[in-house]
């Protein structure tokens, strides 16, 4: 199915920059069972890399889709007694519908039964065999169901297949080979000389040292006696097409191999990504099929690990499947995409949990991002008309250029870090810049610079920072959550705008115009109810037991001992709001460390915009309270002065030097 969409270039590209091409493919699913958050992870690296290479002005191909032949499929078939044609129908269309909800738009949808697919496949088939490349004999080994394929005896770990925990099947048949073994010297070469070739490293090594032993010829046909859902072989009617040599070719005639115009554009530019479930697919049949057929290899693999799910390897006999549209709805697709590109490192295994997905989300994306964005625009709404302000580039402050040099650094070390597939990396990048606004705003005190008119062009220079800071983060953060950027740049008067931007056009500190309206919509995040809530640990009671006992306190004194039970703790305020219907309370959400809610009588003395990101002493062992329907968990400490007119003000206690928050008092 072709969902192209034309004009994926950006304005000003083709200039001076030669447009680079990409072509980038997820894994095509079996149909054998409904898409889960493994296949989501794949499909949401793709996206996000396609949405990257954009941004970066390239003329960028995106396609994933469906595999639906071999045994596993006609037995699932079975099993529903229903045809595998009708089966595969029903399984590929449930992954079409599943990626528009997470917000993934891949260019084509390819299905391994499309006519045209099995053309191919054969038409490379009859060529291949023609120049002496595929042969026939007969092969003994020992066959996985689940893998599809013969395994090694090295590759079993304690006489089963280490990924189906299933003993494989010994097999003895006449099959027709490729001979594999024959491009075994130029793929180590190939590999040895491209070090980008196989990422991360570590399956590069691993390839490489499987191919340290001799690499055996591949069995490229099953007897139709066992199997008929397949491609038949063109030049051998009783067999038909190995399911890896036929899922395979999909990258290929996708792209319109051999004739169409899009195959000489975008082949030479191909990246798959994969999990490590079928890196030796893609690392060595691949390779070495294409060699075959005369053909130059992809451009680059790369490889991730496996999702468990709270420590446990997902599976439907276990039961805990986590689905993609169960997550969306849930979560929101911003908040999914978010969550696995920030918690899994590339490369390496992750464990999903329901509670880390809202810690992440009330965090990073509420408390970080979502209040940092909405204090800003508040300002800009209050102080400034609604309207971004004109600055005043003569005062610039020594923290107003660390500021842009912090921007500015941040988007280069972006670049690179998404290029490598490091989406871990590039978002703790662009979260350094959201904590140095969130400092920036506390230490510019933009409420303060409000109150004198002599501070007015000051007060615009910090509100213009605030905004162009934020127009690089909704730039940047595009790829990975394109809802909530749009609403970013939507918000700060950039509609339309954005979508056409690269990160050479608008990567560029000063481009927000001033005069602009901005709107103050929604929230970006609203904070999530944590299904359990983390109560503060109980504080152990101090027992005397043995120690020498200290002499009485005096009258009005408190024992040392007594003192030793107040859990003094530094915290960071995270979030602060009025409580409606009270002139005096403030909600404040703080970090110390874990998160916890408390209610301060400090309305009066504070706008709550000014408390995010303050550190903050309080008492975090004092026994809940409710107060005005919100469960206070301590208390923060506050001086109290009267000035000469016998006003009352409360200054909150905090810390010289900034410390971690959590950090105990004593
Ligand atoms: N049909 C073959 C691929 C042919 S590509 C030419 C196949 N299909 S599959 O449905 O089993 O998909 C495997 C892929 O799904 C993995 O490589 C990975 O992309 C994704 N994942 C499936 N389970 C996963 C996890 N638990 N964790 C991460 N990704 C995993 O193999």
């Amino acid at each position: 199915m072709e969902i192209r969409r034309t004009g994926t270039q950006g304005p000003g590209q083709g200039k001076k920059r030669r447009i680079m091409t990409t072509y980038i493919t997820t894994p095509i699913y079996y149909v054998n069972a409904l898409p889960h958050l493994g296949h989501a992870y794949t499909t949401i690296v793709t996206d996000t890399y396609c949405r990257f290479r954009r941004l970066c002005g390239d003329d960028v191909r995106f396609q994933t889709g469906t595999d639906e032949h071999g045994e596993k499929i006609a037995q699932a078939a079975e099993a529903e007694g229903v045809s595998p044609r009708e089966y595969a129908d029903r399984i590929s269309e449930e992954f079409r519908r599943t990626w528009p909800l997470l917000a993934v738009e891949p260019d084509h949808f390819i299905r391994t039964t499309d006519p045209v697919h099995v053309r191919t496949v054969q038409d490379i088939l009859r060529r291949v065999h023609d120049q002496g490349d595929i042969y026939f004999s007969e092969y003994t080994g020992l066959y996985c169901q689940g893998c599809e394929r013969f395994l090694t005896e090295k590759e079993l770990v304690g006489g089963k297949c280490p990924d189906h925990l299933q003993a494989p099947r010994e097999i003895s048949e006449q099959n027709y080979f490729f001979r594999m073994s024959r491009y075994q010297g130029w793929l180590i070469d190939h590999i040895r000389e491209n070090p980008e070739f196989i990422t991360p490293e570590r399956y590069r090594n691993e390839v490489l040292s499987f191919l340290g032993e001799p690499l055996e010829d591949l069995c490229i046909s099953r007897p139709k006696a066992r199997l008929t859902w397949g491609i038949p072989l063109p030049f051998d009617d009783n067999f038909v097409t190995y399911v890896w040599f036929d899922a395979l070719i999909n990258y290929l005639t996708g792209i319109g191999y051999p004739d169409d115009p899009d195959f000489r554009r975008y082949w030479k530019a191909a990246e798959h990504v994969i999990a490590k479930d079928i890196l030796k697919p893609h690392a060595i049949y691949w390779p070495t099929m294409l060699k075959a057929m005369g053909l130059q290899p992809y451009r680059r693999l790369h490889v991730h690990g496996y999702w468990n799910v709270e420590e446990t390897k997902m599976s439907k006999s276990i039961g805990n499947v986590v689905r993609p549209g169960e997550l969306v709805e849930r979560y929101g697709a911003d908040t999914v995409r978010y969550f696995v590109l920030r918690e899994m490192s590339f490369g390496l295994d992750a464990s999903f949990s329901t509670e880390a997905v809202i810690e992440r989300r009330n965090s990073d994306l509420a408390n970080d991002l979502g209040n940092l964005f909405a204090r800003s625009l508040t300002m800009i709404g209050k102080y400034a008309d609604g309207k971004i302000p004109e600055p005043d580039h003569l005062i610039l402050t020594e923290a107003d250029r660390e500021l842009i040099g912090a921007v500015e650094e941040m988007t280069a070390r972006y670049q690179e870090y998404m290029n490598d597939f490091q989406f871990q990396r590039a978002l703790r990048e662009i979260w350094k810049v959201i904590s140095m606004m969130n400092r920036f705003i506390v230490t510019n005190a933009p409420w303060e610079l409000a109150k004198s008119p002599g501070h007015y062009s000051r007060l615009m220079t910090v509100l213009y920072f605030l905004a162009e800071s934020l127009r690089f983060i909704a730039l940047v953060l595009q790829p990975v959550m394109p809802a909530a950027a749009a609403k970013m740049a939507a918000a700060l008067g950039l509609t339309g705008e954005m979508e056409a931007a690269t990160l050479s056009t608008a990567g560029k500190w000063g481009l927000l115009r001033p005069g602009t309206l901005i709107s103050q919509g929604e929230q970006l995040f609203p904070r999530l109810d944590k299904a359990k809530k983390a109560e503060p640990p109980p504080r152990p009671q101090k027992q005397d037991g043995g120690k020498k006992k200290a002499a009485p306190p005096g009258k009005g004194l408190i024992s040392f001992d007594q003192f030793g039970q107040i859990d003094l703790r530094v915290a960071e305020v995270t979030a602060a709001e009025k409580i409606a219907g009270s002139e005096k309370l403030l909600k404040l959400t703080v970090k110390a460390p874990e998160e916890r809610v408390i209610v301060a009588g400090i309305a009066k003395h504070y706008e709550p915009e000014e408390l995010v990101g303050r550190l903050a002493l309080i008492v975090a062992n004092l026994q809940p309270a409710r107060i005005m329907g919100v469960t206070s968990q301590g208390m923060v400490l506050a001086a109290r002065e009267t000035d000469e007119n016998g006003n009352e003000h409360l200054v909150l206690a905090s810390v010289a030097d900034r410390v971690r928050a959590g950090g105990k008092i004593s």
